[in-house]
C-alpha cells in the first residue's frame, strides 16, 4: 500500500488529512512535535498502518534523524509538508529573532523535509511532494508578515523545484487553504513569541477541517500544480489578477481577525 508521510499531524489540517488517508487505505507516517496527540491519532486511524515520528521543523537535527527512520521504513510515495505555525503581530512590533524562528520552522524546515525524501523518489522515477503554504503565500495580510514571507518563499522554492523535476516523475503540489476551521490562530505567535490564544472569527467559519482535507486529497490525486481550499475567500485569486486595485482596497477592508 502507498505510503504517506504527513508533517503537522498532531492537530488541524494534517491530522484531519491523516484520518481520511487511513479511510482510504494508506500507510502513514505522521509527524509533529506533540508526540502524545501523535499517538492517540494512530488509535484513531487503526486499522491502518501508523509510524509515529515526532520530529521539530525548527531543528535541523531533529529533521534529520526524523527522515532517517522515516525513509528506513520503506519508500515514501507522498509527502505532505503541513506543518507550520502563524503569527499575530505587526511587522514594527515583531523582533527579528521571531521573524527567523518563523521562517525557519515554515520555510527551511520544510526545504530540509523535502531534500532528505527527495533522492529516494528521484532513484524510483516516482513520487509526490505537497506543501500546505496559504492564501497569505499570494499576498500579503494583517499582523502575518513573517508568516506570508514564508509562505511566499515556498512558493518559490516549490515552483523552481518543479520545474528541475516534473519530467523525471515526481509530482509538486501546492496547496494554498482560504480560512479552515483549525485552532491555528490559537497556536499563531505574538509579538513576545508565544502562542496568542485566541480563536480568530475567520477560522471559527472557516471551512470544516475534514472537508478541507477531503479537497487537499482529491486535488494531489488529480495531479494539480497549485489549487485553493476554502470558502469565498478564494475569489481573491482571480480578482487580483484581473481587477488588483478592487482586489487592494476589498483586502484592506477585511478584519486582521
Ligand atoms: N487553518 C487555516 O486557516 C490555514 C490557512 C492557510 C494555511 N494554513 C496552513 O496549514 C498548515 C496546518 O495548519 P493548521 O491550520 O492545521 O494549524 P494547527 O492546528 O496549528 O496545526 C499546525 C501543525 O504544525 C505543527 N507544528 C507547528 N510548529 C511545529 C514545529 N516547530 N515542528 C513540527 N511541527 C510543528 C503542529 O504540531 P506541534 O505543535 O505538535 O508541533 C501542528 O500539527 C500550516 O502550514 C498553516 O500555515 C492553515
Amino acid at each position: 500500500m502507498a505510503r504517506v508521510w504527513i508533517t503537522g499531524a498532531s492537530s488541524g489540517i494534517g491530522r484531519a488529512l491523516a484520518l481520511e488517508y487511513a479511510k482510504q487505505g494508506f500507510d502513514l507516517i505522521v509527524s509533529a512535535r506533540n508526540e502524545s496527540a501523535l499517538e492517540s491519532l494512530k488509535q484513531a486511524c487503526a486499522p491502518a498502518e501508523v509510524a509515529v515520528i515526532p520530529l521539530d521543523l525548527s531543528s535541523p537535527e531533529s529533521i534529520a534523524a526524523a527522515a532517517t527512520q522515516a525513509l528506513a521504513l520503506g519508500p515514501i510515495d507522498i509527502l505532505i509538508n503541513n506543518g507550520g505555525i502563524s503569527q499575530r503581530s505587526k511587522a514594527e512590533e515583531t523582533g527579528l529573532e521571531l521573524d527567523r524562528r518563523i521562517m525557519e520552522i515554515n520555510y527551511f524546515g520544510q526545504i530540509q523535509v523535502t531534500k532528505a525524501v527527495l533522492p529516494s523518489m528521484l532513484e524510483r522515477g516516482q513520487g509526490i511532494i505537497a506543501v500546505t503554504t496559504s492564501l497569505t503565500g499570494k499576498w500579503g495580510f494583517y499582523l502575518r508578515s513573517a508568516y506570508a514571507a514564508s509562505k511566499h518563499a515556498l512558493h518559490g522554492f516549490f515552483d523552481s523545484l518543479r520545474m528541475e523535476v516534473e519530467d523525471r516523475g515526481i509530482q509538486i503540489t501546492l496547496i494554498t487553504p482560504g480560512f479552515i476551521a483549525t485552532e491555528i490562530s490559537v497556536h499563531a505567535l505574538g509579538s513576545d513569541g508565544k502562542p496568542s490564544g485566541e480563536m480568530d472569527n475567520n477560522q471559527a467559519q472557516g471551512l470544516p477541517v475534514d472537508e478541507c482535507a477531503r479537497r487537499i486529497i482529491a486535488g494531489i490525486a488529480a495531479g494539480k500544480r497549485e489549487f485553493g481550499v476554502g470558502g469565498r475567500e478564494l475569489m481573491g485569486l482571480w480578482l487580483r489578477r484581473f481587477a488588483p486595485a478592487l482586489f487592494a482596497r476589498l483586502l484592506k477592508k477585511q478584519s486582521a481577525r
